[in-house]
């Protein structure tokens, strides 16, 4: 492994206590030619500052796209701005509350209806929702709901993970080269055959028939390339992530399992976002210096970091940084939502932001309405992503 990735496992494995030692007298450690940031206001520096602290995703994107790139792979640059703008106008945020809190409403009591007595919360609801939410929503099944998954999941891990054991990125490289042909064909035919759905791929094309730059076939294949890998995975470990805490700690479970009742998804919003700051989604986001900085300048422990220096920027330390946050080591439903950087911060924040602060707490709603719900086994994982959650409910 290099220095990299095991700076990356260290972090993940020894947390929180690690990041509040970091964050008391190393703020900002550097190692070689990487540095670790730890506080909210530092972390917050870093990634709104896109123009020094470049993303390193470009290579991978390359080989994931077929010499291409995608938003996430690409500085503050006029491409990025026409391809993320292409994709906003399509994905709209009135689409929300018009089409998506229904159809995952819809999604998530379907995907539990078929169980009684017992449910894998992650094969049967965490994993499928979203799967069918990009089947409808965008117009894109996979060839089955399986292998959209297991395409995206291995995607994610090789884009987003350094260090990865070699067959996991062969793997992943593999189904992306089965992506790309499998998405030119949907577009293909969907090109051929108009129709009168009014899904993600129809206003990509719609919007390529009005002669919109940056809109090629082979440009709507990698914008949706990268917002699938970003919205099938994530959605499913976030969810599962949520409801295998809740499932630890009875007292906030059944607490949240009456505000599922009440259909208070308003705070069942606050109980995603809370569960996520300890059991996380991951410990933070990579950058690279492009130039010399100061982070911090003017503080006691401003540091300069050179040039080509790799950073991480450590989200989760930041949620638990109490100079910003009250009582961070306290569960609480009353945080304001700018405490929380879940879906990164600055330029690159998450597309799918408030798609997520939908669906996420819609498809956990939907699990904590079970009655007498408990743990049956734990939660299996393959590499970051979980692979299983076990329980069982009564009548
Ligand atoms: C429908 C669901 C989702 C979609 C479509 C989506 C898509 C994306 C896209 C396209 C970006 C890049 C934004 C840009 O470059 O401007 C992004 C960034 C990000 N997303 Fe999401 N995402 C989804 C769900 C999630 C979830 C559930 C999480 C975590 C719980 C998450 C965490 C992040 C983070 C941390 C970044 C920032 C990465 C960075 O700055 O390096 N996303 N997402």
């Amino acid at each position: 492994m290099s220095l990299k990735s095991n700076l990356q496992a260290l972090a993940e494995k020894h947390l929180p206590f690690a990041f509040c030692l970091l964050r008391t007298f190393k703020p900002i450690l550097t190692i070689q030619q990487f540095t670790l940031v730890t506080r909210f206001t530092d972390v917050q520096e870093v990634l709104s500052r896109p123009d020094v602290f470049g993303v390193t995703y470009a290579e991978k994107m390359g080989i994931v796209t077929g010499g291409s790139n995608f938003f996430l792979g690409m500085d503050n640059t006029t491409t990025y701005t026409r391809d993320v703008s292409n994709m906003r106008i399509i994905i709209r945020r009135e689409d929300i509350d018009a089409i998506i809190v229904p159809m995952v409403t819809r999604l998530a009591q379907e995907a539990i209806a078929p169980h009684s007595g017992t449910l894998d919360v992650v094969k049967h609801v965490c994993g499928a929702v979203p799967a069918r939410f990009v089947k409808e929503y965008m117009g894109i099944p996979g060839p089955s709901e399986a292998e959209i998954i297991d395409w995206t999941t291995y995607l994610f891990q090789y884009l987003f993970f350094p260090g990865n054991p070699k067959e996991v990125d062969d793997t992943a490289i593999a189904y992306a080269a089965k992506l790309r042909p499998y998405l030119d064909g949907l577009i293909a035919v969907r090109k051929a055959q108009p129709d009168s759905k009014d899904d993600i791929i129809a206003r990509c094309l719609a919007l390529q028939r009005s002669g919109a730059p940056g809109m090629t076939d082979v440009d709507i294949r990698n914008n949706l390339i990268g917002i699938i890998i970003g919205a099938i995975p994530t959605t499913s470990k976030a969810a599962a992530l949520v409801i295998d805490y809740l499932l630890d700690h009875p007292e906030l479970l059944a607490a949240a399992q009456i505000s599922a009742r009440q259909n208070d998804i308003a705070a069942i919003r606050q109980y995603v976002l809370e569960a996520l700051r300890f059991n996380t989604f991951g410990a933070g986001v990579f950058r690279v210096a492009n130039a010399d900085y100061i982070l911090a300048s003017g503080a006691c422990r401003a540091r300069k970091i050179k040039k080509g220096t790799q950073v991480l920027a450590l989200t989760q330390s930041a949620m638990l940084d109490g100079r910003q946050l009250s009582s961070p080591k306290e569960f609480r439903l009353d945080r304001p939502l700018y405490h929380y950087m879940h879906f990164g911060y600055g330029m690159h924040t998450c597309f799918g932001q408030y798609i997520n602060l939908a669906q996420i707490p819609l498809i956990v709603s939907a699990i904590l309405k079970l009655p007498n719900l408990k743990r049956s086994g734990k939660t299996q994982y393959r590499g970051p992503f979980p692979t299983s959650l076990p329980v069982e409910f009564g009548s």
